[in-house]
């Protein structure tokens, strides 16, 4: 295997070419090792899966943690100090996503559970389209034990306007409670008009749910504001990775709804006969809650909300298009588009690369450049074989912490893979492609980290 002769920044350059984050994030100067031996710094352009913490986000969580007691159910100082940190968490979060004074938000683990947990609220029948995450479709499609029938998934038109006018039709033609729609894609970073889908399933007596999984974090986003009735997003995606998310919308299906974890802290009185449960958000939260998640999470909407007005969005949009603009310039590179009239797609940005297998270049990326982008179906197979990607394809995505500098390496490293191809041999072992001999440190746990420190590169925090 003969050593890449490309040239990528070492950690012991001038950061200057990181500067360009909006926000701080932890790890994101952390060296990865390269086939060749060379360290650079990781080039995270996986943010769309998890993004890292922000730096404030881990203050905030090392600042709590003397506090931290039980919740809700203690008479010690710290136990109500938790509560109300707890609490005041919530109304945090609430408020980040504009909602209305009697909206309810539940703490959850993420979006999954999220919508898992409405499903068992919503009194009838659901509209979904066909693009959506898996975590927006299957607990619709499922959500009365394998009955099919609970759920319409709707093929989304070609473009944002078709796709409106189906929804438009399908709701004249059957009953339904609620229209469920991502906020934005996790393949395409595309959206459909919010305002217009709210006014759309109101006209027709339904309820709008956002999956704000790609949304919340990279857009502001108000229920009040947008007549939105749920939303539903994930702390890790938030930059706030300590296992907490949110439902927040109206109260009354929530009060009525299935409890969503049958246990402790959900009910207001048990016989071994009845169960009386109490309303929402208890209702929903049963067991110990996650104090430090929903702490986590708050920290991360606090900052940016307090981003100033348009930075969020502008950061964003140059990566994008720079990210767009390069990959359309490689011959062979697609990019991936759902509805090419989308306004203001986030930054996430699929695509494949002729023929290549999406798995062999993603390791090639990693292996050769320290960059880390996704590959495969994206948890949204129907979206995939709608574009034609029955075998997958690549993804990078950006966020607050991204520099430009990331996104130029990608469009480098494309570049020289279709003009001169892997320096390093690859296979496929475990069904994943790996360099053969990789000459790199484990990833086992403690391995890695030893390893990156072991090169001098300082010290790797939480990535
Ligand atoms: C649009 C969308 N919805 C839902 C999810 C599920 O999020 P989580 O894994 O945090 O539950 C994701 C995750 O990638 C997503 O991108």
């Amino acid at each position: 295997m003969s050593a890449p002769t490309v040239s990528v920044p070492t950690p012991s350059a001038p950061a200057a070419d990181r500067l360009d984050a909006l926000l701080p994030v932890v790890g994101g100067d952390t060296p990865v090792p390269l086939v060749d031996g060379r360290t650079v710094s990781y080039a995270n352009l996986d943010y769309a899966a998890s993004a890292p913490a922000l730096e404030s986000v881990a203050a905030r969580v090392t600042e709590v943690l003397p506090l931290y007691a039980s919740v809700h159910r203690g008479a010690g100082y710290l136990s109500q100090v938790s509560t109300a940190l707890y609490e005041t968490s919530r109304q945090t979060i609430a408020r980040f996503v504009g909602a209305r004074q009697d909206d309810v938000a539940v703490i959850v683990r993420n979006t999954t559970d999220a919508l898992n947990l409405l499903a068992g609220c919503v009194p009838g029948r659901v509209l979904v389209l066909d693009c959506e995450h898996h975590a927006n479709l299957l607990p619709w499609v499922h959500s009365t034990g394998g009955d099919d029938r609970r759920a319409t998934v709707l093929a989304s038109g070609p473009t944002a306007a078709a796709t409106l006018d189906l929804l438009r039709d399908e709701l004249t033609r059957g009953t339904y409670a609620l229209v469920t729609v991502t906020g934005a894609s996790n393949v395409t970073g595309e959206s459909l008009p919010i305002d217009a889908l709210a006014t759309i399933a109101h006209d027709a007596g339904a309820r709008l749910l956002i999956d704000g999984a790609q949304l919340v974090p990279h857009r502001p986003f108000s229920l009040s504001e947008s007549g939105v009735d749920y939303v539903a997003f994930s702390g890790h995606k938030t930059y706030a990775p300590f296992g907490a998310g949110a439902l927040v919308g109206r109260r009354d299906w929530l009060d009525q709804g299935t409890p969503y974890l049958a246990g402790g802290g959900a009910v207001r009185d048990v016989r071994t006969d009845r169960t009386l449960w109490q309303p929402a958000p208890a209702r929903h939260e049963a067991g110990s809650p996650n104090v430090l998640g929903a702490v986590a999470l708050a920290a991360a909407c606090e900052e940016l909300a307090a981003l100033p007005a348009g930075a969020l969005v502008a950061h964003e949009d140059a990566l994008r298009e720079r990210l767009v603009d390069g990959l359309s310039a490689i011959p062979g590179v697609r990019v991936l588009r759902l509805w090419s009239d989308s306004a203001d797609p986030v930054g996430v940005v699929s695509f494949s690369v002729g023929e290549d297998d999406p798995g062999l270049v993603a390791a090639y990326l990693s292996a050769e450049w320290g960059i880390g982008v996704r590959d495969g179906r994206f948890c949204a197979h129907p979206l995939l074989a709608r574009l034609g990607v029955t075998g997958g394809a690549l993804r990078a995505s950006v966020g607050v912490g991204t520099p430009v500098e990331a996104v130029d390496r990608l469009i480098e490293a494309l570049h020289a893979w279709t003009t001169d191809g892997p320096r390093a041999e690859y296979d496929v072992v475990d069904g994943c492609w790996a360099v053969i001999g990789d000459p790199r440190p484990g990833v086992d746990g403690i391995d890695a980290l030893a390893a990156t420190a072991a090169a001098g590169c300082g010290p790797v925090v939480d990535d």
